[in-house]
């Protein structure tokens, strides 16, 4: 049973396996993503039921672009997809719609739905959703580093003011619009037991919790138990 008063506040999921479940059906590779779109929408709205306060998904890596030309595409069309069909969802549940990523490297259309869907949901005071696209972890740490660089090198900060806490704030879990605390939990999919490179800096404590099933098939029950075993460990950050 979960237990209401254990929940963690931020939930990160690695959604993998959407290839596998459409190779399984003899699908092509996208309908993998469409079907894995789909189950992303009821996390969404069972983490919002759930009272979750941040939900972090990784939807597009920095090594994705690898992937066909065809792949690549689909995924930003279904992106566009979602944002578009989904936007009135988002704004009447509350839903803060945030962007972990360089997202300007992504198709004019896929920018323009996500903009549009960033303001209309601005304000909004539940759940958070952010979403990872183009992102890196290592990347994420570099373009902080470059930051806080070039901070000291004009003399607005001393080398020694290079603290965790300064780090925190460049990183996009820390910007002033989307400042999201480290997650406690961290689910991926597919019995694959890596991080592949999703929130390296923010991790440091998490839970990880790996499903042994599909992306696709990830349901709202496999998601609760995945909090309960969760909830079932015992977190020691380092002590006793
Ligand atoms: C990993 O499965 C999944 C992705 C790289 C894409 C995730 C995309 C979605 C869930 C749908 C689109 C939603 C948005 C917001 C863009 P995989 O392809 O690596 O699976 P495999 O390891 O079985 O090949």
């Amino acid at each position: 049973m979960l237990n209401k008063d254990r929940m963690p506040i931020h939930v990160a999921v690695i959604m993998d396996g959407n290839g596998r479940w459409a190779k399984k059906k003899n699908l092509p590779r996208l309908a993998g993503h469409n079907a894995g779109m789909k189950a992303m929408k009821k996390i969404v709205d069972h983490s919002d039921k759930l009272g979750i306060k941040y939900l972090t998904v990784y939807a597009f890596s920095t090594e994705n672009w690898k992937r066909s030309i065809v792949e690549v595409s689909g995924i930003f069309k279904l992106l566009v997809t979602y944002v578009n069909s989904d936007l009135h969802g988002l704004v009447d549940n509350n839903v803060r719609v945030k962007v972990f990523g360089d997202y300007s490297q992504l198709p004019k259309d896929a920018v323009k739905s996500l903009e549009e869907t960033l303001e209309a949901t601005r304000d909004n005071t539940g759940l958070q959703f952010n979403i990872a696209l183009n992102y890196g972890g290592r990347d994420e740490i570099k373009k902080a580093v470059v930051k806080l660089a070039e901070k000291v090198r004009t003399g607005e900060l001393e080398p020694d003011e290079i603290t965790e806490e300064a780090i925190d704030r460049e990183l996009y879990s820390g910007a002033a619009d989307c400042r999201t605390p480290d997650p406690e939990l961290i689910i991926r999919t597919s019995g694959e037991l890596r991080l592949s490179n999703f929130l390296l800096w923010q991790s440091a404590y998490s839970e990880l919790v790996f499903p042994d099933v599909l992306w696709p098939d990830f349901t709202p029950g496999e998601y609760e138990k995945a909090i309960e075993d969760y909830q079932s460990r015992e977190r020691r950050f380092g002590g006793r």
